[in-house]
């Protein structure tokens, strides 16, 4: 277990074990929390335990989770019932980002769980406003938005919306604070404080090169050496993929203007299939097992 003066929730739900409900399944399982995941069929409910159950033994060899792979395990359970969640104190919903399908999954948790638990959706862009409009419990509902990957990722943005309930947002903090990441509270705007800021510096980045300011090379050292950014803002973009930063920069611009307007550049890479590093190229080059051509 963590050491933490803050305590993990006893039961967690996970609705979708993918790659971000199997990141922060693993998160709750090390805090302590007895963890159960929902997915939508038999094979997914054995993919996700899989999925679990690896980053376990790595966090185990690494020796980062004290428990024995066993003791982990046996507060692990995984199925396809929704009933699954009723004695949980929080859910987190991690189903893919479609509207419809969040909507679906939130209603179906509500049913299951007591009145007074709270569920979390981990949407990197939906409004939490719009997502609790559909619940009857609209006060129980707050974002808790995980990076990827989870383990490596210390960040938590908690979104609350204009009904959830303060007391929630509190217990929140004290969750991730549990689970050993850092908590930031931002209020349900589009693409919250972390994707608006990140995608913000990303576009500009493509724009300077555009107009030819300066290399891609020397545009990215003007951040990691000028500002300490681990990486630049054009090899992340090759990193997270063209056509990721350019679905999120379409809808940040519907929703907050023209300074989120895809630049022409970005367009055109993604348009040609060079969409950063899973495709070989972007702003760079990368070999088939990801790592970069100098
Ligand atoms: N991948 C990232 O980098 C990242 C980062 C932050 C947030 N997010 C958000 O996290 C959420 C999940 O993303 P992901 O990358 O883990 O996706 P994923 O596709 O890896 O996982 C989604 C899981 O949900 C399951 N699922 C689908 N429909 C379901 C249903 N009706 N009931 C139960 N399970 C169902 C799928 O079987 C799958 O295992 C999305 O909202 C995404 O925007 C993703």
């Amino acid at each position: 277990m963590t050491e933490s003066t803050f305590i993990a929730p006893e039961q967690v739900g996970v609705l979708g074990g993918g790659r971000m409900g199997a990141g922060i399944a693993h998160a709750f399982l090390l805090a302590g929390s007895r963890v159960g995941i929902v997915e939508r069929d038999a094979d997914a409910a054995e993919a996700a335990t899989a999925r679990v159950l690896e980053s376990i033994d790595a966090s185990v060899a690494r020796g980062t989770a004290l428990d024995s792979p066993e003791a982990y395990r046996a507060r692990l359970t995984t199925g396809t019932d929704a009933a699954l969640f009723a004695q949980c104190t929080l859910v987190v919903e991690a189903v893919p980002e479609d509207l419809a399908l969040k909507v679906d999954a939130l209603r179906r948790v509500e049913a299951q769980i007591a009145p007074d638990a709270a569920i979390a959706s981990n949407t990197s862009s939906i409004s939490i406003d719009e997502l609790a409009a559909v619940l009857d419990r609209p006060s129980r509902l707050l974002g808790m938005h995980f990076f990827n990957p989870v383990p490596a990722s210390t960040l938590v943005e908690i979104v609350h919306g204009a009904s959830t309930a303060p007391a929630l947002v509190d217990a929140a903090r004290g969750w991730v604070a549990a689970i050993g990441k850092t908590p930031i509270v931002v209020a349900d705007a589009p693409g919250f404080a972390s994707s608006r800021l990140g995608v913000a510096i990303g576009l500009e980045a493509i724009r300077m090169l555009e107009e030819g300011v300066a290399s891609a090379e020397d545009i990215d050292a003007a951040m990691t050496l000028g500002y300490k950014h681990p990486v630049g803002p054009l090899r992340l973009t090759d990193i997270v993929g063209l056509d990721v930063r350019l679905g999120i920069a379409e809808y940040l611009s519907a929703q907050l203007g023209e300074r989120f307007e895809p630049p022409a550049l970005l367009r055109r890479l993604v348009a040609e299939g060079h969409l950063g590093r899973k495709s070989g190229r972007g702003f760079y080059e990368w070999d088939a097992s990801g790592r970069e051509q100098k």
